[in-house]
């Protein structure tokens, strides 16, 4: 059978488009030549545009798990306490890669199929003092949960930790802002949402973890982000040692399509794609491994809310008609805001009578106006 005929539906390497592919076959250059310098920065500046950064971004020839042992040796010493948050298979893996290295490593967890609670971060880094560095797995591919990273930097932030994510499996299909979050160090592969072969991780190392790094003592060589940042700021733009020349050719080709769709629209797709597997499978009487992010149920919160804005607006205008009244039916409002369907789509009791009094006001203030433009 022909490999390419075949409907790869694993969570990477996946299958790439035609012109990708066909990139991979072009012929061999000198890797420490100038043109491919000129393709690697340009391949490196489209990566950074995708971990929304203005670091300048590194690569190494590796899997993703060589990134995460880049990620943990380079800013990090013997003995330094982490705290590693595991969910899953690759939550394990990042804390036995520091492990390995001698970190004193502090495991956080969360049941599988379960992502990590920001509040739980909050509470461990108060029980446990001198924490170095927090590890979190931003998607956990092996149970299929997203980790509110946002939240959880927004935890650690403050602490004097570092953050070292893992995002191998959620760089260019979820939204992850590594200067806007603070994120000190995030990894990610070449062979998944950045649609090309396995062989390249990228790392973007922000000015806190680079202070790190003149300080840390694991013991690294070959994943020395200082050679390799010192070698690509040369006029030729190389990597210390020689790089997986064909996955830059295929992501000199598949990063300026990513950034052509335009990331938004990126994410939006991935989640429709998401969502519906869900529902196939759903459909199928099985039952979700992954409970419900955080962020699903505040998006079915939202959709929730605009179902009671049009019952709002839908109450008001019997109300007007019938009774010439123009108030919401609080009660009604209440009730449907704050029974079961809305706590379990995540709106807390408070901001649901919060959001339906706000409803009430607004949308009744505007329906009148709208009916006093009207003439009635
Ligand atoms: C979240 C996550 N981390 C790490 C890895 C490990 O990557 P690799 O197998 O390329 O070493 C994977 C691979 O699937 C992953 O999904």
């Amino acid at each position: 059978m022909e490999r390419s005929r075949v409907n790869l539906l694993i969570p990477g390497p996946t299958p790439l488009p035609p012109e990708v592919r066909e990139a991979m076959s072009t012929a061999m250059v000198d890797h420490r030549g100038a043109e491919f310098g000129r393709i690697l920065r340009d391949v490196l500046a489209g990566v950074a545009q995708i971990f929304q950064t203005t670091s300048p971004v590194l690569m190494f020839a590796a899997s993703g798990t060589g990134g995460l042992e880049a990620a943990v040796v380079n800013v990090l010493s013997p003995g330094d306490r982490v705290l590693a948050l595991s969910c899953g298979m690759f939550g394990e893996r990042f804390a036995a890669v520091a492990r390995a290295f001698g970190a004193e490593v502090i495991v956080e967890e969360a049941p599988w199929g379960c992502g990590i609670d920001p509040q739980q971060v909050t509470e461990a880094l108060r029980r446990h003092a001198r924490v170095r560095a927090v590890l979190v797995t931003h998607n956990e591919t092996s149970t299929g949960v997203t980790n509110d990273l946002r939240g959880i930097a927004e935890a650690v932030r403050g602490s004097g930790a570092l953050l070292l994510v893992d995002a191998v499996s959620s760089l260019g299909a979820i939204d992850l802002r590594a200067d806007a979050w603070g994120l000190d160090v995030v990894v990610t592969g070449s062979q998944k949402a950045l649609m090309g072969p396995p062989g390249g991780v990228f790392i973007s190392v922000s000015p806190n973890a680079w202070e790190a790094s003149k300080v840390a003592r694991m013991p690294r060589h070959y994943f020395s982000f200082a050679m390799a940042r010192d070698q690509l700021a040369s006029e030729a733009a190389y990597t210390p040692f020689t790089p997986a020349i064909p996955v830059i050719y295929a992501l000199a080709v598949s990063i300026p399509m990513i950034l052509r769709e335009g990331l938004p629209a990126r994410f939006a797709h991935h989640r429709r794609l998401a969502e519906m597997t869900r529902t196939g499978v759903q459909a199928l009487g099985l039952e979700l491994f992954a409970q419900a992010t955080l962020d699903e149920r505040l998006q079915r919160a939202a959709q929730l809310g605009g179902a009671l804005v049009m019952l709002t607006f839908g109450i008001g205008f019997v109300q007007y008609i019938v009774f010439g009244l123009v108030i919401a039916g609080i009660g009604c409002q209440r009730g449907l805001a704050t029974g079961p369907g809305a706590t379990s789509v995540g709106l807390s009791t408070t901001s649901a009578v919060v959001a339906s009094i706000v409803w009430i006001v607004v949308l009744d203030g505007l329906f009148a106006v709208l009916l006093s433009r009207w003439g009635l």
